[in-house]
């Protein structure tokens, strides 16, 4: 499906037009339209007024082409996520026109419109259909955008929905194919972004006790992966993403019954490795190191269990009471030798890490904690505009009382009470002095139905934390 900037007339060739009305404006292409169809005379019979999520669908044999009105709400009160959602769902309802153009008119009302839809539209198109002999249902061959503003535009929303996209590919895979090996393969081929990894070796010479620990049952080999962006003059911003490629819990084994979504817990390295792509690709001028600790969390006869204490990179010791909390515990290792041996001027780690984050929260929320105040309104700044939404949870050190271990420094679990504040706290004993954010996405990262209100994140991974982190390192 390709994206252009179309101005010329509406009439050749195309099958289905897309048209945006407000309830208090009719935008100015969208006048033009009207003139020649009165379509919107008629949908105002069928009581259609331009609210918000409203939409009109006909057919207009003047023009032989499908009509698909949208409603905005009020012109004043227009938001990026309102032209996500409806223009994402109006590109649903036409998907399957048989080698489609379709053309989509614009409001006119923000420069940011051609990113917003296109990226809404692309990502909407979605379908993991690797696997399956019925394929994708789309057929649209072109996306023909009408508006007033630049073309930079549409092209900066293709390129962050195809780092999406790559994202959720990523992500999705099968735990055995979607390996630690198949990461560092697909981050090998990020052209502009370097990329080194360490295997188990490294992790016994180096005392990352945490990647040992949890590697040593995997039949798969364990890395941790880490890449590097953009102009080295100024101190790195390090990202870190939990790559768990399957979790089974390990000794600590999880019931079986939905076992099989624990494919999911790779999201945060997917999205760190998703979000590198994305900055290369659009020649970010920003020092970024990505690191993805990877593993599978499996139990065995040489399995680390319960009861087993692991001394981390930066000398930290840990009791195991849960393998099923492995998640913090190669995550300790990644940020302290990353914070440790980039200096970077912040860290951001992502990770599926606590179904009490999700019981906390829900499935729109991430959670966030960190230890600098500026650097969280900055994370929530970028949330607001990405609307990939995290919310704050309490992290002082009162936690840490509730994780102190009687014969280790900290212990891997710290009760119920709390689950992913305590997790929070686990980390924080990582970072040093280093403004870190943590971002708990494990209640955002995939999604099991169809989101009807936002069309634009299909069944499987959502790609959760890309755009934040692009709005986040893009500034403004
Ligand atoms: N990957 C899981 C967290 C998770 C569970 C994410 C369900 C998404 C959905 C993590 O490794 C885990 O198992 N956490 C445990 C921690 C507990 C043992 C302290 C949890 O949340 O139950
Ligand atoms: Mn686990
Ligand atoms: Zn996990």
């Amino acid at each position: 499906m390709e994206f252009l900037k179309y101005s010329e007339n509406y009439s050749k060739g195309v099958n289905a037009l897309i048209v945006p009305v407000f309830e208090d404006f009719i935008p100015v292409d969208t006048r033009k339209i009207e003139n020649e169809t009165h379509v919107l005379t008629i949908a105002k019979k069928s009581e259609f007024s331009g609210k918000k999520g409203e939409s009109f669908d006909t057919f207009d044999s003047k023009l032989g082409k499908r009509i698909l009105l949208i409603g905005l709400g009020k012109k004043k009160e227009m938001e990026n996520e309102s032209l996500r959602r409806s223009y994402s769902a109006a590109f649903n309802s036409v998907k399957s026109i048989p080698k489609g153009v379709v053309q989509v008119l614009l409001p006119g009302v923000s420069p940011e419109e051609p990113k917003e839809v296109t990226f809404a539209i692309a990502v909407a198109a979605y379908d993991f259909d690797k696997y399956r002999k019925e394929k994708s249902k789309i057929k649209i061959k072109s996306i023909l955008l009408t508006s007033k503003y630049d073309e930079a535009s549409i092209k900066e929303g293709k390129a962050i929905a195809d780092a999406v996209n790559f994202t959720r590919d990523i992500a999705n895979l099968p735990p055995s194919i979607g390996t630690p090996s198949y990461f560092e393969e697909v981050a090998k081929k990020i052209s502009g972004v370097k990329v080194k990894s360490f295997a188990r070796e490294d992790f016994l010479r180096l005392k990352m006790g945490g990647l040992e620990g949890v590697s040593r049952a995997a039949k798969e080999a364990a890395k941790l992966l880490i890449m590097e962006y953009g102009p080295k003059d100024k101190k790195p911003v390090l990202l870190v993403g939990k790559g768990i490629t399957f979790d089974s819990g390990g000794i600590s084994i999880k019931p079986s019954e939905g076992m099989d979504e624990m494919k999911f817990d790779k999201c945060g390295a997917s999205a760190v490795v998703g979000t590198m792509k994305l900055i290369a690709e659009l020649k970010l001028k920003r020092h970024v190191i990505g690191m993805a600790p990877l593993t599978e969390n499996l139990p065995g006869g040489n399995a680390y269990k319960p009861g087993d204490i692991l001394t981390h990179y930066n000398g930290v010791t840990s009791e195991v009471l849960s393998t099923d909390a492995e998640g913090r515990l190669v995550l300790a290792d990644a940020l302290s030798y990353g914070t440790s041996n980039f200096k970077p001027s912040e860290v951001i780690d992502l990770a599926t890490l606590t179904g009490a984050c999700i019981v906390a929260l829900g499935n729109n929320y991430a959670g966030m904690m960190g230890n600098n105040d500026s650097l969280k309104n900055k994370i929530m700044k970028a949330s607001k505009k990405s609307w990939e939404k995290v919310w704050e949870l309490p992290l002082d050190s009162d936690f840490q009382d509730q994780i102190k271990s009687k014969v280790a420094d900290i212990k891997n679990t710290g009760g119920r009470e709390g689950g992913a504040e305590t997790a929070g706290a686990f980390l924080s004993r990582f970072v040093g002095e280093t403004p870190w954010v943590h971002l708990d996405i494990a209640g955002t990262a995939w999604t099991q139905k169809n989101n009807s209100h936002r069309a634009y994140l299909p069944p499987g991974a959502t790609g959760f934390g890309v755009r934040l982190l692009y709005e986040y390192l893009k500034g403004e």
